[in-house]
C-alpha cells in the first residue's frame, strides 16, 4: 500500500487516510488501490467494525488526480483502479464513516453518497464541478442526488459545479452533522466507538437491507462510467484540464453545442 493512502487499526475502528496533503488529497490511481486495499483489510478482519475515511492536513480531497486524468483515463465502470474504488466502496459490508475535514471536490463529495455516516468540519466545502471539466456526474451521483433532493436542486449543484459549505450539505442531506474543525476527530471516534458496542450482525444485515436496491447504483455507475470515459478523452476535458494547470479560465465557445 502507498504511503499516500495510510491506515491505522485500534479498538475495532480502521482509519484510512488520504495522505497527500501538499497536493489538496487529489487521488492517484495508487491511491485508488490503497484505499481499496484498506476497505479490504477492514472488511476481512473480524475484529474491525467501522471505517473511517478522511484526509491529512486541510484538505478531504481535491477529487481526481488530473495529470492522472489525462494521461491515464479511467475506466469507471470496469478493472481500473477508480473502477475498483467505486465497486468496493459501494459493496463494504460493515460501517463506513467519512469524517469530511476540508475541501471535497468530484468524488470526495460523491464518494459521501456512500458512505453510512458523514461528519463534517464548519470548514469543509463540497462541489461536484463535473460540467466544468467537460465530465459527468459519477459514483451513480447522477441516480443518488436528483432522488435524494429532487431534480432541480441537483440540476443546480451539477449543471453550475459551485462549491457549497457544510451546512448547506447538512441541509441538502449529504451530511449528518457539523462540528467544529477542532473537534471532527473526536466527535467521528465517539460515534465509531458507539458503533463498536452494538450488535455487528445486526448492523451489517441492517446496512445490507437499505442497500438492497444497489443493483440501479452499479448499472448507472456503468452507464455513467461510459460517457465519462468518452467525454474524458474529448477536447472539452483537455481544454479543462489545460486551462486548470494553466491557471487560467476555460475557453469552451469552439465547441457546438
Ligand atoms: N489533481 C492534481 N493536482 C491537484 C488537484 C487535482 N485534482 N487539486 C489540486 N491539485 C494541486 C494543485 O495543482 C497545486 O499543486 P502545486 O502546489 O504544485 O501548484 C496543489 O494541489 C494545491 O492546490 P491549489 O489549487 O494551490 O489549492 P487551493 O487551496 O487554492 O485550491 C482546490 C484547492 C481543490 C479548490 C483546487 O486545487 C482545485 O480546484 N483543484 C481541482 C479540483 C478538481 O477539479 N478535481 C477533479 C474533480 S472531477
Amino acid at each position: 500500500m502507498t504511503d499516500l493512502v495510510t491506515t491505522e487499526t485500534f479498538d475495532g475502528i480502521m482509519r484510512i487516510t488520504l495522505n497527500r496533503a501538499d497536493k489538496k488529497n487529489a487521488i492517484t490511481l495508487a491511491m485508488y488501490d490503497g484505499i481499496v486495499d484498506g476497505l479490504k483489510a477492514a472488511e476481512a478482519d473480524p475484529a474491525v467494525r467501522v471505517a473511517i475515511l478522511t484526509g491529512a492536513g486541510d484538505a478531504f480531497t481535491a477529487g481526481n488526480d488530473l495529470i492522472d486524468f489525462m494521461q491515464n483515463p479511467p475506466d469507471l465502470a470496469g478493472e481500473s483502479p477508480v473502477g475498483r474504488f467505486l465497486a468496493a466502496l459501494t459493496t463494504f459490508p460493515k460501517i463506513l464513516i467519512a469524517a469530511v475535514n476540508g475541501i471535497a471536490v468530484g468524488v470526495g463529495t460523491t464518494l459521501l453518497l456512500h458512505c453510512d455516516l458523514v461528519y463534517a468540519a464548519d470548514t469543509a466545502r463540497f462541489s461536484m464541478p463535473f460540467t466544468s471539466l467537460g465530465l459527468v456526474p459519477e459514483a451513480a451521483s447522477s441516480l443518488i442526488v436528483p432522488a435524494m433532493i429532487g431534480h432541480r436542486k441537483a440540476a443546480q449543484l451539477f449543471l453550475f459545479g459551485d462549491q457549497f459549505d457544510a451546512a448547506t450539505a447538512a441541509d441538502l442531506g449529504f451530511v449528518n452533522e457539523v462540528v467544529t474543525a477542532a473537534n471532527l476527530a473526536a466527535h467521528v471516534e465517539a460515534k465509531a466507538r458507539r458503533l463498536t458496542g452494538l450488535a455487528p450482525s445486526a448492523l451489517r444485515l441492517t446496512k445490507q437491507l437499505m442497500k438492497s436496491g444497489t443493483v440501479d447504483v452499479a448499472e448507472r455507475m456503468k452507464e455513467e462510467g461510459a460517457i465519462f470515459g468518452a467525454q474524458l478523452r474529448g477536447p472539452e476535458v483537455a481544454e479543462a484540464i489545460g486551462a486548470f494547470f494553466e491557471k487560467r479560465k476555460p475557453d469552451f465557445s469552439r465547441f457546438a453545442a
